[in-house]
């Protein structure tokens, strides 16, 4: 593999947004893919062209507007899909299609009711319309997860033998064990004749909560294009997370030696600009943009991280560009925390009174979630007027 670099296909706006309730307009489209190229992915799937009026002048508009990244646009192996989506992508500077068909014996009995042999023609046949408009073609293999690791490696060696510049390792289901997702990229990189003619993509779904570490597992065994989305939006249980193999490759970067070239100040805007377009929460426990993700709230870890962050924190919020960290304020909380707290409200108390207003602290504790700021100065008040 001539180089480490990870390239970064985000389907928010294709993949991300057939989740319930997440769908965009056009505007609305355009205004996340021009924040996607400046946060620096490489790939924009911008949409499924064929699948309604809408998403091909999105694809168009944003076509049109993105100067550096790729701007693909999805088909089924279907000749007319790959027209209309060709001619969506006709002013993009850096077309690509994104076209394949359904290769496990799962899909192939009960989607197509067809042989392997078939599957194979359509495979190749796919692949050749889309070259007749782009040089950029990547083939996807659905429910490569669960696909017949001989079969695959015969239908990748085939479409890149027909043209494509990418192949798609769907886990569409999200179905395989890391090291099943693993063990499939690597058999493909040692079984396909002409693998170096073409770069391997992950394409993981969340269904079991292994899609980031799927999506890791391939690329340390030979794929090098992650596809996925910012806050892991997808269908069903949804697709890798953008912001955590990013920052996953970036943490490791030492021992894994690959990098991508998104900027992780920006992952935190990004995350809230696509939740409040899409009108759609993103749960606070979320690795690297949720709201606790920087939050500290029991005593053990207060106090460790009060002395070093580092006991408690391996991310620098500012890295993913997130508020500081919090110390929040539990009836679970210790009295670091709560001197630290009253400190930023102003008041330097000696250790004997933060004992005091500790136990005070305690009893408001118990009636409530989490302590603010108000109660902490009513609490200290009172403190100094008894004292
Ligand atoms: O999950 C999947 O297999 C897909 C393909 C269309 C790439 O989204
Ligand atoms: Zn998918």
């Amino acid at each position: 593999m001539a180089d480490n670099k990870v390239y970064i296909f985000d389907t928010t706006l294709r993949d991300g947004e057939q989740v319930p309730g997440c769908k965009l307009n056009t505007t609305e489209k355009i205004e996340l893919a021009l924040q996607l190229e400046t946060l620096g992915v490489d790939i924009i799937e911008a949409g499924f062209p064929i699948s309604s009026p809408g998403d091909f002048s999105s694809v168009e508009e944003i076509s049109k507007i993105i100067k550096n990244a790729t701007v693909c646009g999805l088909t089924r192996a279907v000749q007319k899909d790959i027209e209309v989506a060709a001619e969506a992508l006709k002013y993009a500077k850096r077309p690509r299609i994104h076209t394949g068909i359904g290769t496990s014996d799962i899909h192939i009995k009960g989607k197509f009711n067809s042989t392997r042999e078939d599957i194979l023609e359509r495979a190749k046949q796919c692949v050749k319309w889309a070259k007749n408009f782009v040089d950029d073609v990547e083939f996807y293999a659905e429910d490569a997860g669960r696909t017949d690791n001989d079969y695959l490696a015969k239908v990748v060696e085939a479409v890149i033998a027909a043209g494509a510049t990418v192949v798609n390792i769907p886990d569409t289901t999200g179905y395989c064990l890391p090291s099943q997702y693993g063990a499939k990229m690597k058999f493909l990189i040692n079984n396909v004749p002409n693998i170096d003619k073409a770069i391997l993509s992950c394409h993981c779904h969340n269904d079991l909560g292994l899609a980031t570490a799927n999506s890791i597992e391939g690329v340390i065994n030979g794929a090098r294009q992650i596809e996925c989305t910012i806050n892991g939006l997808g269908e069903r249980a949804g697709n890798t997370s953008l912001e955590e193999v990013v920052m996953v490759l970036k943490q490791h970067e030492q021992e894994l030696g690959f990098y991508t070239k998104v900027n992780s100040k920006m992952l935190n805007p990004m995350s809230r600009l696509v939740s409040d377009t899409m009108r759609m929460p993103v749960q606070p426990n979320k690795a690297i943009v949720g709201a606790n993700a920087f939050s500290h709230s029991s005593g053990i870890h207060q106090d460790g991280f009060l002395k070093s962050a580092i006991t408690y924190e391996i991310i620098d919020p500012v890295d993913v560009g997130a508020d500081t960290s919090k110390i929040v304020l539990t009836a679970r909380s210790g009295r670091s925390a709560l001197a630290f707290r009253l400190k930023n409200l102003g008041y330097d108390f000696n250790r004997n009174d933060v004992d005091a207003l500790y136990e005070k602290f305690l009893q408001v504790a118990d009636h409530k979630k989490e302590v603010q700021d108000a109660d902490l100065k009513e609490l200290a008040q009172q403190h100094l007027v008894e004292a």
